[in-house]
C-alpha cells in the first residue's frame, strides 16, 4: 500500500532539466496535481502525518504549500493557516527573512492565527536548501506555538535542507513521501 502509493506518487512527478536556469533540474508536481488518484493519495499520506504527530493546524507555505496544505487541512479536519511572501497579508504580521544563495527572502504570517496551545504542521512540497521551512519554523515559535513537525511530498537530499531544520526542529520530525 505505502509502497505503491510512493510509487504513483513519483511516477507524477515531472523532471524539467534547466529550468528555471541552466544546470537545475525543476521537480514538477503539476501532472501529480492533475491526477485525481495521486492528489487524493498524497493528501491521504500527509494528513494521516499531521494526525500522527498531533497537529491541531496546518501551515502552507506559499505557494505550491497552498495546493497541498489546504486539502490536508480539510482532510485531517484542521484548519489551514497561509505564510506568505512579504507583503499580502492583510493583518498584523511576524516577519522572517532567511538567507538565498544571492541576497534574501522574507516571509510573513498572521500572528492572531496562531496560539499557544496549537501544534502546527508544516506542509510544502519540496524541501529543498531548507531556507524556507526553517524561517516558517522561526514563525511559528515567535508567534507562541509549538512544531508538530514537518511534511513534505520531496527531499532533495543533496542540498542538506534537513541539516539545517535539525536545530529549529527541536526533535519534531520531518517527513518526506
Ligand atoms: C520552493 C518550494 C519550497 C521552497 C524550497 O518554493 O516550493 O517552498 O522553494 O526551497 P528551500 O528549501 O531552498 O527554501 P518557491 O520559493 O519556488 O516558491 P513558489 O512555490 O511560490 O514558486
Amino acid at each position: 500500500e505505502l509502497a505503491g502509493t510512493t510509487e504513483l506518487l513519483l511516477s507524477r512527478i515531472r523532471d524539467v532539466p534547466d529550468y528555471p536556469e541552466p544546470g537545475v533540474m525543476f521537480k514538477d508536481i503539476t501532472p501529480l496535481l492533475a491526477d485525481p488518484e495521486a492528489f487524493a493519495a498524497l493528501t491521504e499520506a500527509l494528513a494521516g502525518l499531521a494526525v500522527r504527530h498531533g497537529a491541531t493546524k496546518i501551515v502552507g507555505l506559499e505557494a505550491r504549500g497552498f495546493i497541498l496544505g489546504a486539502p490536508v487541512a480539510l482532510r485531517a479536519g484542521l484548519g489551514f493557516i497561509p505564510v506568505r511572501k512579504a507583503g499580502k497579508l492583510p493583518g498584523a504580521t511576524l516577519s522572517q527573512s532567511y538567507d538565498l544563495e544571492y541576497g534574501s527572502a522574507e516571509i510573513e504570517v498572521h500572528a492572531e492565527d496562531l496560539a499557544a496551545d496549537d501544534r502546527v504542521m508544516v506542509i510544502d512540497d519540496v524541501l529543498a536548501t531548507g531556507g524556507t521551512a526553517e524561517a516558517s519554523l522561526r514563525l511559528i515559535r515567535r508567534a507562541g506555538a509549538q512544531v508538530a513537525g514537518v511534511a513534505v511530498l520531496m527531499e532533495l537530499g543533496f542540498l542538506g535542507g534537513r541539516a539545517k531544520l535539525e536545530t529549529a526542529l527541536e526533535g519534531a520530525p520531518l517527513a518526506a513521501l
